[in-house]
C-alpha cells in the first residue's frame, strides 16, 4: 500500500509540562546512556486500509496497548539509532540520517512490516530534534533518537500484523560505556549465538537483542563490556558485538572487519570507517576473521589494535578479551593510533570540527 505522505500533517502540540531549565540542565552534567528523555515524542499510526496517518509530536507518554497486540506475543519490532549533535558554530546536525532510514526499510521488509517512506521518516525524526532542540547537549554529549515500529493490532493468530505505530522518542547521552573513553575488555561467547543463515541477524528487530541478554549478561559476570557472537554454524567466526561492530587493525597497514553476509548488523559507522580508513590509505579487507586467528594475531604480535563501532559507542578501544579458555591483551591493551585517529576523523565530522567532505552531515532546520 503506498501513502502520498507528502499530505500527511503532522499536529503539532508541545508539552504543557516541560521539565523545568534548571531540572535539565543539572540531568545534563552526567550524562549516561539511556536513562532522561525529552518532552516529546513523534507518533504515526499504519493501518491496512489507511496506510501511513495522524502523524503527530506530542508530550511523550505511555502508549496503551491491549493486552493482546501483536508485538508483545510474536516480537514484531524493529528500531534505528542515530543521534544529533550541536556543532560549535551553534548548528544542530545529524549524520547521515537517511541511511537510517534505509536500512529501517530493510528491516521492516524482513519482519513483513510495512514500508516507512524515507521522507517521512526523516521529517518525523526532524520534528522530535526542531521540537525538543534545547535537549540536544553541547560538548561531548548528543541528542540520541530512537525510531521504532511495531505491530499493535488486537490479534492473536501468528501472521503480520495490519495495524502498526511508528514513534521517535530522543535522549540525550553520554558515554555508553561506564569507562568513558577507557579501552573496553571483551566476553567471547562460544555457546550463545546471535543469528544463523537466514535468519534476522541483519535486521535491527527487538528480537535479535533480546536473544543476546543472556550472553551479555554472562560478559557483565566476567566483569566485560561487551559480548562478542561468533557464527551460528560453526562457532568459529567473529560476527559482532551485542551492539556494535567490531575492526582489527594489523601491523601491515591493513584493517580487517567481518563480512556482511546476513547475519550482522550493517553499521553506518561501519561504513563510515571503512570509508575513512580506505582514504586514509589503510588497505581494508572485509573477510571472514576466526577466533582462533584473532588469539594467534594477537599473541604474535601481528594485531596491533582492535575496535568496536557504533552509533552509541562510537568508537571504543579493545583492550583485553576473555573467553572460556582464559584471555589476551590487544597491542598496547586498547591505546592505539589508528583507532584514535579515525575516532577522531569520525567525530570531528559528527561534531562539525573535521570537513564533511562526503556531505554525510545533515543540517536541522530550526525555525
Ligand atoms: N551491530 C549491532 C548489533 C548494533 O546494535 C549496532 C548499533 O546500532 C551496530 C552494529 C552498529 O550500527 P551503527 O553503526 O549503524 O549504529
Ligand atoms: C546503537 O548504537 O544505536 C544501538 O542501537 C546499539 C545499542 C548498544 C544501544
Amino acid at each position: 500500500m503506498t501513502t502520498d505522505t507528502a499530505l500527511l500533517d503532522f499536529t503539532i502540540t508541545p508539552n504543557a509540562h516541560p521539565m523545568a531549565e534548571a531540572d535539565r540542565l543539572t540531568a545534563f552534567e552526567n550524562l549516561g546512556f539511556g536513562t532522561l528523555f525529552t518532552d516529546h515524542m513523534t507518533v504515526i499510526q499504519w493501518d491496512i486500509d489507511k496506510g501511513w496517518h495522524s502523524a503527530e509530536v506530542k508530550a511523550r507518554a505511555p502508549f496503551q496497548i491491549d493486552p493482546a497486540a501483536s508485538v508483545l506475543h510474536y516480537a514484531q519490532e524493529i528500531f534505528e539509532g542515530m543521534k544529533a549533535y550541536r556543532t560549535p558554530d551553534g548548528r544542530i546536525t545529524l549524520f547521515r540520517p537517511e541511511e537510517n532510514a534505509r536500512r529501517f526499510n530493510k528491516s521492516a521488509a524482513r519482519m513483513a512490516m510495512p514500508d516507512v517512506p524515507e521522507e517521512l521518516f526523516l521529517k518525523a525524526v526532524e520534528e522530535l530534534v526542531k521540537i525538543d532542540a534545547k535537549w540536544v547537549p553541547e560538548g561531548e554529549g548528543s541528542l540520541y533518537l530512537r525510531p521504532f515500529m511495531f505491530a499493535s493490532e488486537t490479534f492473536l493468530g501468528v501472521r503480520p500484523s495490519r495495524q502498526y505505530i511508528f514513534c521517535v522518542i530522543a535522549s540525550p547521552v553520554g558515554p555508553y560505556f561506564k569507562g568513558g573513553g577507557k579501552p573496553v575488555t571483551l566476553w567471547v561467547s562460544e555457546d550463545f549465538t546471535r543469528a544463523g543463515p537466514g535468519g534476522t541477524g541483519a535486521a535491527k528487530c527487538g528480537g535479535n537483542y533480546a536473544g543476546s541478554l543472556l550472553a551479555q549478561a554472562e560478559a557483565t559476570k566476567r566483569g566485560c563490556d561487551q559480548v562478542v557472537f561468533l557464527d551460528a554454524a560453526e562457532h568459529r567466526w567473529v560476527e559482532e558485538l551485542g551492539g556494535m561492530n567490531v575492526f582489527f587493525v594489523m601491523n601491515d597497514g591493513t584493517i580487517v572487519t567481518p563480512p556482511l553476509a546476513g547475519t550482522i548488523l550493517p553499521g553506518i559507522t561501519r561504513a563510515s570507517i571503512i570509508k575513512l580508513a580506505t582514504e586514509n590509505g589503510l588497505n581494508v579487507v572485509e573477510r571472514p576473521y576466526s577466533f582462533e586467528e584473532w588469539q594467534n594475531d594477537a599473541t604474535s604480535g601481528k594485531l596491533r589494535e582492535a575496535f568496536a563501532c557504533g552509533t552509541a559507542a562510537v568508537v571504543a578501544a579493545i583492550g583485553t578479551v576473555r573467553h572460556a579458555g582464559g584471555e589476551f591483551v590487544i597491542g598496547n591493551a586498547g591505546t592505539g593510533m589508528e583507532t584514535e585517529k579515525l575516532r577522531n576523523q569520525l567525530t570531528g565530522i559528527q561534531r562539525g570540527t573535521v570537513a564533511d567532505s562526503h556531505g554525510w552531515v545533515k543540517d536541522v532546520t530550526l525555525a
